[in-house]
């Protein structure tokens, strides 16, 4: 049986259908205290299934109590999908101005901690293109990352004007790749990027001629918009044809929306790992073939 968190609803409904398998009644409750109770009454199955993107910090506390009330009552075996994982690029000690040092005293390594908690309830976790796949090692359970990057090739035109596929830095390269791979023709290229602050990138553009050319900027995940809105605004000095911004993790914190919206970019594609406005496809059949 599938069981949804609350961030996640559209999608566990298409894995149920993807899977063929019973779609949970969960209910979501939150108490005068601002405790939440995640329940799922009608659980009955030796095996659950958990879709919970943990996109904030009580969708980490729902996911745990549906783990809980699955072991509970009757699943031998819970998985845990995690279409986003939430804190995961906290993957090293964040203390201010020692981001890329190791061990920093007093400092936690926030993705390792939830991992810890999240695999105290379950036998398996798959996540969908964490931001690096080393994250799966900090859990205690077997867990594997599942790459739905390809998918983000379904929303393009059919069309596209000798595509040349972006990642805004080095380390999503393999993104950008995976893209053109499914759209089927096309280059690659990244830019420089240095982060100066929270929500301040530098960027160098690509050495690739890109004048005339459609472009397809892809990443793993945009939260604050720096990153892809600096990388669109560049382009937008160096004559290109039609620019698409693409994602596998579309969260739009805070004001990312205005911020992609004044360097020029018109369509947003992302998946449905947060569910939102411009979730144009979903990663359901890529988490089943998975699963
Ligand atoms: C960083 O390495 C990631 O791949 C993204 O580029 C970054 O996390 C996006 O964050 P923001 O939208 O806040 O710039």
């Amino acid at each position: 049986m599938i069981l949804s968190g609350s961030a996640s609803q559209s999608l566990a409904a298409a894995l149920a259908d993807e899977l063929d398998e019973p779609l949970a009644s969960v209910a979501y409750r939150k108490f005068p205290d601002g405790e939440l109770l995640a329940s799922a009454p009608g659980f009955q199955d030796d095996r659950a299934v958990i879709v919970a993107s943990t996109v904030s910090s009580d969708a980490h506390v729902e996911l745990l109590q549906l783990q809980d009330a699955a072991r509970e009552w009757g699943a031998e075996e819970v998985v845990t999908v995690l279409p986003y994982m939430g804190y995961a690029r906290q993957d090293r000690p964040l203390a201010p101005g020692k981001a890329d040092e190791g061990p920093t005293p007093g400092y936690p390594i926030s993705a390792r901690a939830v991992a810890r908690a999240v695999s105290t309830g379950t036998d398996r976790v798959l996540t969908v293109n964490p931001h690096e796949d080393a994250v799966c090692d900090f859990f205690d359970v077997p867990a594997e990352p599942v790459d739905a990057a390809g998918r983000l090739a379904e929303p393009l035109p059919g069309e596209l004007v000798d595509p040349v596929f972006l990642s805004p830095d080095d380390g999503a390269l393999d993104i950008a790749e995976t893209v053109r791979d499914a759209y089927g023709t096309g280059t690659t290229d990244y830019f420089e990027k240095t982060r100066l602050s929270d929500t301040e990138v530098e960027m160098r553009p690509s050495d690739t001629d890109v004048a005339g050319r459609d472009v397809v900027v892809t990443d793993d995940i945009i939260a604050t918009g720096s990153t892809m809105s600096e990388a669109v605004s560049l382009l937008g000095e160096r004559d290109v044809g039609d620019v698409y911004v693409t994602c596998v993790h579309p969260v739009l914190a805070s004001n990312a929306r205005t911020k992609l919206a004044r360097a020029g970019v018109e369509a947003v594609y992302g998946t449905d790992t947060v569910e939102g406005a411009v979730s144009a496809v979903s990663v359901a059949p890529t988490v089943a073939d998975a699963l």
